[in-house]
């Protein structure tokens, strides 16, 4: 199995790459790429870990190289928020960043599966899918907007509220990936009731968690070791479906359904990728009403990254 994380230098690209070292099966391979000059750097320091995946690093003129023969690629590479931003207030720069690698990856390695990370995922996502169908080699079943973060923290702030191992909580997170698009569905989460007012607390808490991290870090960025973590869950859930194992992750993905043409979904992962996308099952009112009332942001989202690529 090869890797290749690009953005590896980064915040989230190192936190990422160090979890993906030590965690990757035996015999794996892991290929960093980054603009900056210190990304030959990282992988020297992570090939020091003694463990059987090979790691090498990409300048910014080697970025074919590190795609070769890439079965996953995560793309954590652009620049993230500062206070008083909205994710869609990086648009500007991070959507060309996301063409030029995602061109890339369709000369290099179509075949690969492909996480994108880099924000605002409700766009670029709709770039990484226009600029491959543009190559003619888009695959839905293999891209895929990496909102793990958004699982992770649901499970984190309801195990704390309840005083419940955070770890064996487990909550479906529907939508998007920004503010009122994020849907957590606290209805289904099995063994735990809520109060009107906890669901209203707890839904606004984990779809303001990215800005309560940009805030706590006061200009130094947003979520880079949190989001490593979620990253390295999703990247190694993707692996454990590619050697036959039953995965399901939610995630942002190709529905066509009548919310919008991508929404995150429970997916049953395979071998190549989506192997099954399954239904979100029954919402509650308070749900199916925030559901119906973020559907057109988040369908103008996915409209900007489409006529970004399609030149409209
Ligand atoms: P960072 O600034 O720490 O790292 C970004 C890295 O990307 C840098 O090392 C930079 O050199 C590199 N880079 C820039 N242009 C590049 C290019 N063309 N090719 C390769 N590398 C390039 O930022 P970060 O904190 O790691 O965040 C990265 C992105 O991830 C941001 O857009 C952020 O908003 C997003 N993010 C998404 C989620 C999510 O849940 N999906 C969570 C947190 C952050
Ligand atoms: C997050 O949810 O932490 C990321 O999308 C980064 C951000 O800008 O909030």
């Amino acid at each position: 199995m090869k890797v290749a994380v690009l953005g590896a230098a980064g915040g989230i690209g190192q936190a990422l790459s160090l979890l993906l070292k030590t965690q990757l099966p035996a015999g794996s391979e892991l290929s960093l790429y980054d603009v900056a000059p210190v990304v030959p750097g990282v992988a020297v320091d992570l090939s020091h870990i003694p463990t059987d995946v090979k790691v090498a690093g990409f300048g910014k003129d080697n970025l074919a190289d590190a795609l070769i023969g890439a079965d996953i690629v995560l793309i954590p590479a652009g620049v993230p928020r500062k206070p008083g931003m909205d994710r869609s207030d990086l648009f500007n720069i991070n959507a060309g960043i996301v063409r030029n690698l995602i061109d890339a990856i369709a000369d290099n390695c179509p075949e690969a599966c492909i996480g994108v990370i880099t924000n605002p995922v409700n766009t670029t996502v709709a770039i990484a899918a226009e600029a491959l169908k543009a190559k003619g080699v888009y695959n839905k079943n293999k891209l895929f907007g990496v909102t793990t973060l958004d699982v992770i923290r649901a499970e984190t702030f309801v195990g704390n509220l309840k005083g419940l191992n955070p770890a064996n909580v487990h909550v479906p997170v529907i939508g998007g990936h920004s503010g009122t698009t994020i849907l957590p569905l606290l209805s289904q989460v099995e063994g735990v009731s809520f109060t009107a007012e906890e669901v209203a607390n707890l839904t606004t808490r984990i779809q303001n968690a990215g800005t309560e991290v940009v805030e706590a870090k006061a200009g130094g960025g947003s979520a880079t070791l949190s989001m490593g973590q979620a990253a390295a869950r999703f990247c190694l859930s993707l692996v454990a479906a590619m050697h036959g194992d039953n995965v399901v992750e939610y995630t942002y993905v190709e529905t066509n359904s009548d919310d919008a043409m991508f929404f995150a979904h429970p997916v049953r992962l395979g071998k190549n990728g989506v192997e099954e996308i399954l239904s979100y099952g029954k919402l509650s009112e308070f749900e199916e009403n925030a559901k119906n009332a973020m559907l057109d942001g988040l369908r103008a989202d996915i409209d900007l990254g489409v006529k970004f690529v399609k030149g409209a």
